[in-house]
């Protein structure tokens, strides 16, 4: 049983958190990474947070077992760094073939005028790498004997688990409009993000896939340059509460509301047969924590129905603060699960 999780905007929609939550609540047996350390993905969980660019949001279930999907690109520095952190020794496992990002091509893309100004990329040579694994020179996880002990062959692990009827977990990076393909070229990252873009990276064929999960924040916020609609001007962003700034660079987030537009176009991109919705909170305070549907305020209740009813998909998960355990999940009401 697949279950891929992408997002919807321009990445940071909180599916760190969705993809934590599901592998609790669910009990996946595998989770696997996708995308490279460009993206970080936030969880946080009893009190403790945790940042990762390379570990699944899954680990929080001690049973996970966690996986890098071959199409995806790791540092060894982060990677051993994330494992310590989330205390994951020995139950994650690296494709032989994910690509490996060296030192050459972080310092390449930080003295690339293009990439750092125009672009606003994060600096973290992904894009170095991707262009290396095109010229057919990109040297990856097989090509370093202290990743020996990790290495597997993802196709193998996750196609044969899914032909046991185990839940697998997919967890993609960034959102649909930074897609190379789908987004607002040139202002995008260096892969496709989209959920079929995910699945090849893993090595999965669309036909095993259950559920595409699109994940919105309740605004939208994007670091770098590029297209945003109805951008607000910062003093604004303040006042609302929605001050952000990039997991991994630092940067201030730019901020726009929610915008329909956008996300009707993410759902039929990403084929999604559910939508998440995170951070109601920074809309409707007093939606913070809580668990269940019917103690949300009448007004988040309509502003989510309405949403629900232009993207013609069903919202079966809401976040209401920050911690994994803050969501209202309505899989089951709506006959998902
Ligand atoms: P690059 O992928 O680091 O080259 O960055 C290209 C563009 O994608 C820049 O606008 C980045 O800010 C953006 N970007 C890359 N990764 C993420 C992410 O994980 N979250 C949000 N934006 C990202
Ligand atoms: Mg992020």
């Amino acid at each position: 049983m697949v279950t891929v999780v992408v997002g919807g905007f321009f990445g940071d929609e909180g599916k760190g958190k969705i993809v934590a939550y599901l592998s609790l609540k669910d009990d996946v047996d595998i989770c696997v990474r996708t995308g490279a350390p460009n993206a970080g993905h936030t969880v946080v969980f009893q009190g403790k947070t945790w940042k990762l660019r390379i570990i699944p949001s899954g680990f929080i279930n001690r049973k996970t077992r966690l996986l890098i999907a071959p199409g995806a690109l790791i540092r060894l520095d982060i990677l051993f760094k994330e494992v310590n952190e989330t205390e994951s020794w020995g139950r994650v496992g690296i494709d032989e073939r994910t690509g490996v990002i060296e030192d050459i091509h972080v310092n390449l893309e930080r003295s690339n005028e293009y990439l750092m100004k125009v672009i606003g990329s994060t600096g973290q040579g992904v894009g170095m790498a991707m262009v290396d694994r095109i010229l057919r020179k990109l040297k990856l996880a097989r090509d370093f004997p202290e990743l020996k002990p990790m290495l597997t062959d993802v196709v193998d692990e996750v196609n044969e688990a899914i032909d046991k009827g185990l839940k697998v977990l997919i967890e993609g990076t960034q959102g649909t409009f930074l897609s190379l393909y789908h987004g607002t070229y040139p202002h995008v990252t260096s892969r496709d993000v989209t959920a079929c873009g995910v699945l090849s990276e893993v090595g999965i064929g669309p036909k095993k896939v259950r559920d595409v999960i699109v994940v919105f924040k309740a605004y939208v916020t994007r670091v770098g340059s590029g297209y945003l609609p109805n951008e607000l001007p910062i003093d604004e962003v303040k006042k609302l509460g929605w001050v952000e700034y990039g997991t991994v660079t630092g940067r201030l987030r730019r901020v726009a509301p929610f915008n329909l537009e956008l996300a009707k176009r993410a759902v039929v991109i990403n084929s999604a047969t559910q939508v998440a919705l995170t951070k109601i909170d920074a809309l409707f305070p007093e939606a913070r924590g809580k668990v269940r549907w019917n103690d949300l305020p009448l007004e988040a209740r309509k502003w989510i129905e309405n949403i629900e009813n232009e993207l013609k998909t069903p919202i079966t998960l809401i976040g209401t603060g920050e911690d994994v355990s803050e969501i209202i999940d309505l899989r089951k009401e709506k006959g998902f699960i």
